[in-house]
């Protein structure tokens, strides 16, 4: 690429949902136990990246176009990895502009749908710098193996649907270095899964994953953790399959309190939940009782996803209004569903 020339790529990529959860990873980045998660839709993030060759610059200069963005330090750590995998960028200076659909710091996984996004600009831009075009299938699991050295969790955004990351003898094909689509296993009536996002608290996490996660390797309840989680794989599969809503619900929501045990257990522990997210759980689960089709999940923080057949969306959304937006920040709820996987954005 000459001076003059200037390369962009666009991509919009979703947040994804786990509902078997990955906590504790091995050098590499390499999960302690499979996850599964559904990838969701109106959660996510666009991203375009502008490449060019500048005189005796390199590297990321700026973020919507501010030098010193939060986020640079991250992603220019990710970035350094990239390099020396894809060094067709060695001498090219980067323009990022990006954007999330939902409130900022509202803990919705953004890493995921940030990562993710990231990723598939880069690689977008490799194959036009390089001219060498991947077959479909394998560009994304590239970009679901990069975007893994991000952030874990972004490599389950490359799919639509629900997606499974981690090795388990239970799926062909499935790795610790990227995720698999595993949507050819589900029931069709899972496929229009929805998910409302009940924001308790927009604050950014107290607690970075990556020390959660680091944490998981001297937890005395590790070994058992990593058990269970293979066992509830098993289960939540067999749900999908069977389109058995309850039992993934109850599966879904043991995989939430699960992870906040183990936070709170893992030396120096942490309080994520807020008391306001123990409300919503307690609600959700007398609604259930009631005769009501949700259940919850909640990732490493206090915002809790409350899932739900579509078929029961009108009852749940008066349940949400009447019962639940007190516990809402600002009122604020998200209505997501399953999700169609990342787009490219035009020019
Ligand atoms: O992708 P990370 O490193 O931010 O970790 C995500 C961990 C959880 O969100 C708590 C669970 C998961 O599987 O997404």
């Amino acid at each position: 690429m000459d001076e003059k020339e200037m390369l962009s790529a666009g991509w919009r990529s979703p947040s994804n949902i786990a509902l078997i959860k990955y906590w504790g990873k091995r050098e590499g980045q390499i999960p302690a136990n499979p996850s599964l998660s559904m990838t969701l839709s109106q959660a996510f993030t666009e991203t375009r990246i502008m490449v060019s060759r500048t005189p005796e610059m390199s590297g990321i200069m700026s973020i919507n176009g501010v030098k010193a963005h939060p986020f640079l330090l991250k992603l220019n750590l990710f970035y350094q990895w990239f390099l020396k995998e894809v060094p067709v960028f060695n001498g090219l200076t980067l323009q990022i502009q990006t954007r999330n659909s939902f409130p900022h710091s509202t803990g919705i996984a953004s890493s995921a749908s940030g990562f993710s996004a990231f990723t598939l600009c880069l690689l977008d831009l490799a194959s036009k710098l390089t001219q060498v075009h991947l077959p479909e299938e394998h560009f994304f699991q590239l970009a679901s193996y990069t975007s893994r050295m991000g952030s874990g969790s972004a490599c389950r955004s490359l799919y639509s649907g629900y997606t499974v990351w981690g090795r388990t003898t239970l799926i062909d094909g499935s790795s610790d270095v990227f995720s698999v689509d595993i949507n050819d296993r589900v029931n069709r009536t899972m496929e229009k899964l929805q998910d409302a996002i009940l924001v308790v608290s927009s604050k950014p996490k107290s607690v970075a994953s990556s020390l959660g996660h680091s944490r998981m390797n001297q937890h005395p309840f590790s070994g058992a953790r990593v058990d269970q989680a293979h066992s509830h794989l098993a289960e939540a599969l067999t749900a999908l399959k069977q389109g058995d809503f309850e039992h993934l619900g109850s599966i879904a929501e043991n995989e939430a309190l699960t992870l906040h045990a183990l936070i709170m257990t893992s030396r120096g522990g942490d309080i994520l939940l807020d008391p306001k997210s123990l409300l919503l759980m307690q609600r959700i689960k007398q609604a259930r009782a009631g005769g009501l089709p949700v259940f919850y999940t909640l990732d490493a923080g206090p915002n809790v996803h409350l899932m739900y057949p579509q078929s029961a969306s009108a009852s749940v959304r008066d349940f949400i209004q009447k019962e639940l937006i007190p516990c809402c920040e600002n009122n604020l709820v998200i209505y997501d569903h399953l999700g169609m996987g990342p787009q490219t954005l035009k020019n």
